[in-house]
């Protein structure tokens, strides 16, 4: 695949997601990062930028120079990745779309869906490839999960049961992560169902292919101090007549990154769990539960291709948002030489970011009504 080139906001020294997105990137030699604005301290932006290796003249002090200046380049960057805090996206991703480069957002994509929208309306407009990274998508068990699921194989789905609970957030601390996710002026309207909610959101209808109909969401801020909520359970309806129950919270003392999926269909069951990303449990009519593994014969081609080393040798996390880049970075090269078909595009759009977003927003609606369902 041609080398792309691309530039990132946020990913500064000492902070969590930028450098994973780096390294996932450089997975399938995708794109190399040659520009950026990584945090908004300048010693800490040239720190980070002599890290990564970067001219002194593209380490910009601002994500609004950065945009203009490499739209001018005739070697500009192709797509902008953002890493910084859910308040600042709308801002970071307009500015690149206005400028005509490609955007891949970390989620939740902004803080309302009205944000959300006129960034799906910019993209469109302006003809640009908008990628939201719900890492968890890009594992092959999810891709082999959801080809399981159109094919038949458990039948017609009738409830999913999703949480995703993590324990560090069990006291008021988290260092300078938790800080921003749990302010308002930083997070948006809220904590745990932005940071988690959303991906399990979008896990469940990325797998089954469900849209979300109507929620009873009740949303609780459980820890002393708090502002947002930290414990979310949610009741879903889908369209169609599926139901399933989403849960999230920040303090499941024991639980790390522990997104699990039960599907249970008319024919069939599927499980999944995300710290042990390569097994999924097929349990059909007769009750046996059958594992499937990465890398054996099992697994369908349409997911086998995203594995790049054989059965027994494991792939993880980072290889998962690998396969996002890999697939964004050949529709990027496609549109380029206008090759781009839709069947192309297998990673998470910006309509998958909105849909997570109207999510948000009607479980507030529920929660803030006293625990009511709330149509989408
Ligand atoms: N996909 C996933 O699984 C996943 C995992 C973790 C975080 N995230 C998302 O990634 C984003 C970043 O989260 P994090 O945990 O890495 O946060 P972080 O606090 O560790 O890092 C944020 C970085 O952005 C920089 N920054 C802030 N404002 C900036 C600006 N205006 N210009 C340039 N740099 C700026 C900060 O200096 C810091 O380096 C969030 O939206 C979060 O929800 C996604």
């Amino acid at each position: 695949m041609a080398k792309l080139k691309f530039g990132m906001v946020g990913g500064g020294p000492g902070s969590n997601i930028g450098s994973a997105h780096k390294r996932a990137i450089c997975l399938d030699s995708t794109a190399d990062l040659v520009a950026g604005c990584f945090s908004r301290n300048p010693e800490k932006n040239a720190e980070q930028g002599k890290i990564y290796g970067i001219d002194q003249e593209r380490c910009y002090k601002n994500y609004e120079e950065m945009a203009k200046a490499e739209a001018q380049r005739s070697d500009g960057i192709d797509f902008a990745v953002i890493v910084t805090p859910n308040n600042t996206h709308y801002a970071v991703a307009k500015a690149f779309l206005e400028a005509g480069i490609h955007v891949s957002c970390d989620k939740p994509l902004v803080t309302s869906v009205k944000e959300a929208e006129d960034l799906q309306r910019i993209a469109k407009e302006k003809n640009l490839l908008f990628m939201v990274t719900y890492t968890y998508t890009g594992y092959v068990a999810m891709k082999y999960m959801r080809s399981l699921i159109r094919n038949g194989e458990i039948g017609e789905i009738r409830t999913v049961m999703a949480e995703y609970p993590q324990g560090w957030l069990y006291k008021d601390s988290g260092g300078k992560q938790g800080e921003w996710r749990c302010d308002p002026k930083q997070s948006g309207r809220v904590n745990c169902l932005g940071d988690l909610g959303t991906h399990v959101e979008n896990a469940v209808a990325t797998v089954t292919g469900l849209k979300v109909k109507r929620v009873l969401a009740k949303m609780d801020v459980v820890v002393p101090g708090r502002l947002l909520d930290d414990n979310d359970q949610i009741l879903v309806e889908y369209e169609g007549g599926a139901t399933g129950v989403n849960w999230t919270s920040q303090f499941a003392i024991g639980c790390n990154n522990s997104l699990r999926l039960r599907i249970y269909g008319s024919k069939g069951t599927l499980l999944w769990f995300q710290e042990e990303p390569e097994s999924v449990t097929l349990i059909r009519e007769d009750g046996n539960p059958c594992i499937i593994k990465k890398g054996t014969a099992s697994v369908t081609g349409e997911a086998a291709k995203y594995g790049r080393v054989p059965s027994g040798h494991p792939e993880g996390w980072l290889e998962s948002m690998g396969n996002l880049y890999d697939s964004f970075g050949r529709c990027i090269l496609a549109r380029k030489d206008g090759t781009l078909t839709t069947d192309m595009i297998d990673y998470p759009t910006i309509e998958e970011g909105v849909a997570g977003l109207r999510y948000v927003e009607a479980c507030l609606e529920s929660n803030d009504k006293g625990n009511v369902w709330v149509t989408l």
